[in-house]
């Protein structure tokens, strides 16, 4: 019978330890930057009740309609994936209670989410996210200082050419207002919607004006704009998130058609684009969703959060030519030959690793030529053989791979040398 060969589940990849590396330099910046400002690390499950990404992300979205991993399991229950960090984040915050700590609470998250979505390149099915969520503030400053926190990692990340967009999409109070003349405006124009537009107009009439459909376009042009609706607080909230990123000197863009994804946000909204162009191209967004906790089960509470998918920061720094700074540690070769020599060296290895002298071998197999030339390709700076002279002298030959000069050393003080070469301190 023929083997079967298994392969990564479309949409899903395998992360090698070089690409790793590169995830780790997002992640250790990320996570700096957040804990310097007064971020706390949260993890969730990663299966949630389905109910709850049904009464955050709502109905007539891509993400709930069309991508959502949901499962019913053995106790016949349903549970989904998580499509996203903010709805169960923000279930955190209710269940644990954390409306009775100081306010504002910074929680931030580095997590695999899952989408149903169309595979290609920046679009998986299981992809990375870093994200943070403020809960508990309405100031427009936590708006502000989310984006120029990120601002803060693409720059520590050597991004130069990020550029931000913004907008504000009112609250329950002008959002049905504004809601009633878009319908209006879409329905005169209906025959000139693209297909998959006429369907969202019927659903889930805002996400219309993110549409990338050709034939919408022109409809757009015209479109009516969120900003013209908005009340007075909610102006009142969006210029002051404008005050202080205008006193910071931060550059945006006002873009009336960013809505975004996910039904839960009010009033701010906002999306980082890299130098990389399509559909794939938001590096991260976020925004304010002051009423997400009350629509959970929770007491109302102001918040605002962003998300950003690690896998796209990354295409964007292979893209900008960002090499992260990373140096394999310098490493020792044990070698061996003959059966004495096998114990002396296993043991040896694990020696050195005890001390914390990067060492590595295989002690049970080829000739010595063989296994220097496995330390030459690994590229280790000494090799440390041991054949059956030396297990009878209780020393080691400690070779230089880069000029093959060769020393004999005591058993006893190679851990010791290869500390002070390799500058352990
Ligand atoms: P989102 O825009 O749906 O927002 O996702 C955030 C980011 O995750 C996107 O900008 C993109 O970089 C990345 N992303 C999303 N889907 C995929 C995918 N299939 N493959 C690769 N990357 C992807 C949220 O999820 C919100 N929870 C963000 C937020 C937090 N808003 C407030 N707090």
């Amino acid at each position: 019978m023929a083997k079967q060969a298994f392969q990564t589940v479309r949409g899903m990849y395998d992360l090698l330890p070089e690409r790793r590396r590169l995830f780790d330099y997002v992640m250790t910046t990320f996570a700096a930057a957040a804990v310097e400002a007064g971020y706390g690390q949260i993890e969730t499950p990663v299966l949630e009740d389905e109910g709850l990404f049904l009464r955050s992300i709502g109905e007539g979205t891509d993400v709930l309609d069309k991508e959502i991993y949901a499962l019913t399991d053995r106790g016949n229950k349903r549970l989904a994936l998580r499509p996203e960090g903010t709805a169960g984040v923000a279930r955190a915050y209710i269940e644990h209670g954390m409306g009775s700590l100081p306010q504002p609470v910074r929680l931030f998250y580095m997590e695999s989410m899952w989408r149903y979505d169309r595979p290609q390149e920046g679009r998986y099915r299981q992809h990375q996210q870093l994200g943070l969520e403020v809960l508990g503030d309405a100031s427009p400053s936590s708006d502000a200082q989310i984006i120029t926190l990120m601002q803060r990692v693409y720059r520590r990340l050597r991004l130069q050419k990020m550029s931000l967009q913004i907008n504000s999409i009112g609250d329950a109070e002008c959002r049905p207002k504004y809601r009633k003349a878009l319908v209006e405006y879409l329905v005169e124009h209906t025959g000139q919607l693209a297909e998959l537009d006429r369907e969202r107009l019927a659903k889930n009439p805002l996400r219309v004006l993110d549409s990338k459909e050709a034939a919408t376009q022109s409809v757009l042009a015209d479109v009516p704009q969120t900003l013209n609706f908005l009340c007075a607080a909610c102006q009142a909230h969006f210029a002051g998130v404008l005050e202080y990123l205008d006193d910071l000197g931060i550059t945006y863009e006002l873009n009336p058609l960013l809505v975004r994804g996910l039904d839960y946000y009010s009033r701010t909204v906002f999306e980082f684009y890299g130098q990389r162009e399509g559909a794939q191209a938001s590096l991260g967004g976020g925004g304010r969703y002051d009423g997400l906790l009350e629509q959970i089960g929770g007491v109302p509470t102001p918040a605002a959060g962003f998300g950003g998918g690690i896998e796209r920061i990354v295409l964007e720094l292979e893209a900008a030519g960002v090499v992260p700074p990373y140096t394999e540690p310098r490493r020792a070769y044990v070698a061996s030959l003959g059966e004495p020599a096998r114990l002396v060296a296993f043991r040896l290895i694990e020696q050195l690793l005890d001390v914390h002298v990067p060492a590595t071998g295989a002690v049970d197999k080829d000739g010595i030529g063989a296994q220097l030339a496995r330390a030459d390709k690994l590229g280790v700076p000494y090799a440390v053989i041991i054949g059956q002279k030396e297990v009878q002298d209780g020393t080691v030959l400690l070779r230089d791979m880069t000029s093959g000069a060769q020393e004999t050393l005591k058993l006893g003080e190679v851990a010791a040398e290869l500390r002070r070469r390799f500058d352990i301190s």
